[in-house]
């Protein structure tokens, strides 16, 4: 990260501190970066992180400008106090990282000179995994996008959209995700206990089997398809699994469904 670049952290809860974390640990000087966070224990948690925190926008130093304002607060927050951040935006630019605001509402608070990305990372940021969408909104050069790409990538990897229709299905699919697949491991244990396993037992080799795939899937350059091929013999065991996760009503059928259902959230959620 460019070490002249100025942060402005607003909310530094989970996804702040995320950042934050990461930010400093790819080299953001911590005089360059000031977290806002009016919840004690946040803040104490931020502090003891090396991010330099204050309690609200009052208790910035007039003399720290920002380059970006980053937003992490709860939506509901952002609904009714993103306003006072309006003052920044002839000289900084804004990433909304607050789920189902979309870049038309967050304007109507910064103002319309305001540029703002609005992004959607997952819970896998907090270890430096997170899939993260972003879009851009009017007046956000390219030069911003780079940017910003940076600074998200101090979590995770980052993808970008054209079009924001897009970010309901983003949310349904990489935001929401993670708790599919931590779903998968309580399901594949209780199955395992169906099958006779003790739970603790059956709980382990859910969680790393689940761990392991998914480092495989990582680390590996083939795609999905082919690395569940490679593991599947024809007359055996995995193939017999698969037969019934991949019939009509299988796995497929049910995360077609699932992911419909988040998007329509997500779209009605965003109003
Ligand atoms: N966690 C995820 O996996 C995830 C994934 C995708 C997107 N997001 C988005 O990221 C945002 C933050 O989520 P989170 O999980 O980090 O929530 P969080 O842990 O609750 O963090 C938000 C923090 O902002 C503080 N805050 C409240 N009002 C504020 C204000 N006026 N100025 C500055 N800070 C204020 C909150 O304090 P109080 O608790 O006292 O209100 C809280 O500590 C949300 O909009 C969420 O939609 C989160």
């Amino acid at each position: 990260m460019s070490s002249r670049r100025r942060i402005l952290l607003v909310g530094c809860g989970k996804m702040g501190q995320a950042l934050g974390r990461g930010w400093l640990a790819r080299g953001q000087k911590p005089a360059g970066l000031v977290a806002i966070e009016p919840n004690d224990a946040a803040a104490r948690a931020a502090k003891d992180a090396g991010i330099p925190t204050v309690n609200d926008i009052a208790s910035v130093d007039a003399a720290f400008q920002p380059d970006w304002v980053v937003l992490a607060v709860k939506p509901q927050v952002a609904q009714v106090s993103l306003t006072p951040f309006a003052k920044y935006a002839g000289t900084a630019a804004y990433v909304s990282i607050i789920a189902g605001i979309r870049i038309a509402s967050l304007r109507a608070s910064l103002g319309p000179k305001a540029a703002v990305i609005r992004s959607m990372p997952n819970t896998a940021a907090a270890v430096g995994r997170s899939m993260t969408v972003a879009v851009a909104g009017p007046g956000v050069t390219t030069a911003l996008k780079s940017e910003c790409t940076v600074m998200l990538e101090a979590v995770g990897e980052v993808a970008w959209i054209d079009d924001e229709a897009h970010m309901d299905a983003v949310t349904a699919v990489s935001g929401s995700g993670p708790a599919y697949v931590f779903l998968l491991i309580e399901a594949l244990a209780e199955a395992g206990v169906r099958a006779g396993l003790a739970p603790a037992l059956a709980q382990r080799l859910a969680r790393q089997t689940v761990v392991g795939a998914g480092e495989l899937a990582r680390q590996s350059p083939d795609t999905a398809p082919v690395l569940r091929q490679n593991v599947t013999s024809p007359g055996g065991t995995t193939e017999a699994a698969l037969k019934v996760l991949m019939a009509k009503n299988g796995l497929q059928d049910l995360l077609n469904e699932a992911v419909a259902a988040a998007t329509a959230r997500s779209r009605e959620l965003a109003g």
